[in-house]
């Protein structure tokens, strides 16, 4: 079965490749994690939409939440005859085997979203990280939480001038992960917020996970007893959204109001915003993140001095393999 796929992959590549004229010849190979997360979704729109402003070529596959399905696909993209690849890994850890293929092939690889150890990184002079740096998006949605807490002591439902919250979780050991449920905390202390975490838990950045979760908070905890959600993303932040209007809270009554807050700005969490279900959530500029990762790839293939090349595009290249995209703070009128 994967035999019979692949075959059709190459030869549908090939046939891509040929059809086309290319002004510099970038053939970009990607692998994103996982197609069915929604933040991910915005990414690969915005690499398609920049290589064709580019006039270069993409082929971007879903490696399926399967690190061993994404090695035999670089394999399989290298074998294509792909010059740069621009990677999502399933396992940051795991992207040794990844440099070493690109080594191997001599191409460049620009890893995405998931960051490599530097350790790793730092063992291919053509190996780069496009991403958005994970504390400062926690700080940001600690910030924006408690700026609303401030405007509203009556948060506090138990009156014991702390903060009650519950955490959800992405998937365990992502940077965004680990950095993201720190960050926020460490911001609402910061601002002078006493946080205390009821419950933690891993949701893996997915809305349904989230929403059974909050649930079960809810049925063990009881909403009255919570008093903020922290979520790593907004999907997960929409599922539990979702818990709370199953009981009658983030409708629209004062009274029967907990304040959600997210990570990512997809549509989704916007509009959940616009209703007044959602507090808040952080700009993981999808596009600017997108564009930079296809401006770099097509950069190194050109293989011109890529420090001043990527300098004239607007951005910069820390550490020699580095160009972090910032977040932006996303909040609407209240209501
Ligand atoms: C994060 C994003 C999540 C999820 C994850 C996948 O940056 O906030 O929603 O897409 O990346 O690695
Ligand atoms: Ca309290």
């Amino acid at each position: 079965m994967r035999k019979v796929s692949m075959t059709a992959l190459i030869l549908a590549l090939i046939l891509a490749f040929s059809q086309c004229s290319f002004a510099d010849d970038v053939k970009i190979g990607s692998c994103i994690y996982r197609f069915s997360d929604a933040f991910m979704l915005r990414f690969r729109n915005a690499m398609s939409a920049e290589t064709e402003r580019e006039g270069a070529s993409i082929f971007i596959l879903d490696s399926q939440n399967d690190q061993t399905i994404q090695d035999q696909q670089v394999d399989e993209l290298i074998s294509s005859g792909v010059n740069v690849l621009i990677i999502n890994p399933v396992d940051r850890m795991a992207a040794q085997n990844i440099i070493d293929k690109a080594k191997n092939a001599n191409i460049p690889v620009v890893f995405i979203n998931r960051e490599p150890p530097a350790e790793i990184l730092k063992t291919y002079d053509k190996a780069y990280y496009v991403g958005a740096k994970a504390e400062e998006s926690g700080t940001e949605q600690g910030e924006l939480l408690a700026a609303y807490l401030k405007e509203h002591p009556e948060y506090d439902k138990n009156n014991d001038k702390k903060l009650q919250f519950v955490m959800l979780m992405g998937e365990n050991g992502h940077q965004d992960m680990i950095l993201r449920s720190e960050y926020s905390v460490k911001a609402l202390k910061d601002s002078g917020i006493v946080p205390v975490q009821i419950v933690g838990a891993i949701a893996n950045w997915d809305k349904l996970q989230a929403m059974n979760m909050m649930n079960a908070f809810i049925m063990s905890i009881g909403s009255e007893n919570i008093e903020a959600v922290i979520a790593n993303n907004d999907e997960m932040a929409l599922g539990a959204v979702e818990a709370l209007k199953a009981n009658d809270y983030n409708k629209g009554n004062p009274e029967m109001y907990i304040p959600v807050v997210g990570v990512d700005a997809n549509a989704s969490a916007l509009d959940a915003m616009d209703r007044g279900e959602m507090l808040g959530t952080v700009l993981n500029d999808a596009d600017g993140q997108g564009k930079a990762a296809v401006k770099l790839a097509a950069a190194l293939v050109s293989g011109k001095d890529i420090k001043s090349d990527i300098k004239s595009l607007g951005y910069e290249i820390t550490d020699n393999r580095y160009i972090w995209i910032p977040y932006q703070k996303v909040t609407r009128g209240e209501k």
